[in-house]
């Protein structure tokens, strides 16, 4: 009898919940896997910079060469099908298919696209594209990249041009990967590429990032893309330390940056207002949460842990009750329950939503052939469950999409942390199925046993 507390089988009340309308799925991105990086005409991205300069990433490390997707694809693919999911969700490098970011289209990154999609349609797997995965052409950053309103014209430019050549083959189609990152990380923190840190310029950035989404849906409908469109972003439930006003205050207002500074104006047309939010951009115009608010097809959440908001000094840690990744991100199933229920109670009407992203870094060793990675089946399972629990609570949530397929390049933690269902050998670029690939394939196809059944 299989019970939560059973390490290995998804529970049969899950596998009925998730029985029908459910996709599973696995996730990458450009930068992280293709490598190629000089090859056929594609143009420097911000990654390229950011990772080449001293200092920013663990060990110096690259993605010049990663996983050579770029040359292994038909492998990659064939991996994929050998684990009978229904869809792949990848991104598309900007700067491979027009290398400044303005002015001329790259036909040879088109066509990688191009082959990688009907490689894909081929074995029955669904493409779906993310257009922006934090990698914009260094040729747009020398124009100053996010911080001027040109590039969310250039994107919208960008996204049409995609749209056409590829949008009637795609599944879906994804404006931006987890916004957020691209702001904060990227612009106030300077951990991501740009590496800037400057928290008013990132709130007039993540304004362009929204506005070049809104543009980038009118410009692919436009061009008479058919494929849902959507935007992916990371989101957390927020757990206040203890039950103190401050640490109260303290979670809304963290809440308020990271979930509804996005949803809100996507939604209901502004920023949130009543937060303690410190900076809110200056480079509103009038009509743009018009633009903003354009209809979406789905929804596309990322989902890894919880944050925990304590006021106090020192601040008071989180339980970690089933411990921490090799990340040190708190393992708390419970929190993607808590989120979607909280979306779908906050933001009535919501399109259907999609886990675009969950996953962990594991300190995975391959011994003899094989990698026993039992904690990230754990993970996995218990996630699932957590997504089922939420359809059962009402929310329309029609996929999961593990993050990673392979271990990749994890911008500036390197090559240092393993999120893959298949291991990479770096040095002779071999792969091999973890354990948690063989249990992903049994759950899917138990799944399909399921709906056969229904
Ligand atoms: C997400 C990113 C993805 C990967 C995972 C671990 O924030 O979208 O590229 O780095 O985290």
């Amino acid at each position: 009898m299989s019970n939560l507390n059973d390490p290995v089988t998804l529970t049969p009340r899950t596998r009925a919940t998730l029985a029908q309308d459910f996709v599973w799925g696995v996730a990458t991105s450009a930068y992280q896997i293709e490598g190629g990086a000089n090859v056929d005409g594609r143009g420097p991205s911000i990654w390229d910079t950011f990772s080449h300069a001293p200092g920013n990433t663990v060990r110096g490390e690259t993605g010049d060469v990663a996983c050579d997707h770029y040359h292994r694809w038909p492998e990659d693919v064939a991996l994929m099908a050998s684990l009978g999911v229904d869809a792949y969700r990848f991104s598309i490098s900007w700067s491979r298919v027009q290398p400044l970011g303005h002015g001329t289209w790259n036909e040879a990154g088109l066509a990688f696209y191009d082959r990688l999609v009907d490689g894909l349609l081929q074995r029955g797997i669904r493409p779906s594209a993310t257009l922006y995965h934090w990698d914009l052409p260094q040729g747009l950053q020398d124009r100053g990249g996010w911080a001027e309103r040109e590039t969310a014209l250039r994107f919208a430019d960008y996204a049409a041009h995609v749209g056409r050549r590829l949008g009637d083959r795609l599944a879906s189609i994804a404006t931006h990967n987890e916004p957020w990152c691209t702001a904060t990380l990227g612009h106030a923190w300077g951990k991501f590429a740009p590496g800037l840190k400057d928290e008013a310029l990132a709130a007039d950035v993540s304004h362009h990032l929204l506005l070049s989404h809104g543009l980038a849906l009118q410009a692919m409908r436009a061009v008479g893309v058919k494929a849902p469109l959507g935007i992916v972003l990371n989101q957390s439930s927020v757990t206040p330390a203890t039950d103190s006003a401050a640490d109260r205050t303290r979670a809304a207002t963290e809440y308020a940056s990271f979930v509804r500074w996005y949803m809100e104006p996507i939604f209901q047309g502004g920023y949130p207002q009543d937060a303690g939010i410190a900076h809110y951009p200056r480079n509103v115009r009038p009509g743009d949460f018009g633009i903003i608010g354009q209809p979406l097809d789905f929804l596309g959440i990322n989902y890894y842990t919880r944050i925990w908001a304590s006021a106090t000094q020192p601040p008071l840690p989180a339980p970690c009750a089933l411990g921490v990744t090799d990340m040190g991100w708190e393992i708390h199933p419970q929190g993607l329950t808590e989120l979607l229920t909280g979306l779908a109670a906050r933001y009535p009407g919501l399109p259907p939503i999609y886990l675009m992203e969950n996953g962990m870094a594991n300190a995975d060793a391959l011994v003899d052939g094989r990698v026993v990675d039992d904690r990230r089946i754990d993970y996995m399972r218990r996630h699932i469950e957590a997504i089922a629990r939420a359809r059962e609570a009402g929310v329309d949530i029609r996929g999961f999409y593990y993050w990673s397929l392979l271990d990749n390049y994890e911008w500036d933690s390197g090559y240092d942390k393993r999120f893959g269902l298949v291991h990479v050998d770096y040095a002779t670029q071999q792969r091999t199925l973890k354990d948690s690939a063989l249990w992903y394939r049994e759950a899917i196809a138990s799944m399909r046993g399921e709906a056969g059944r229904g």
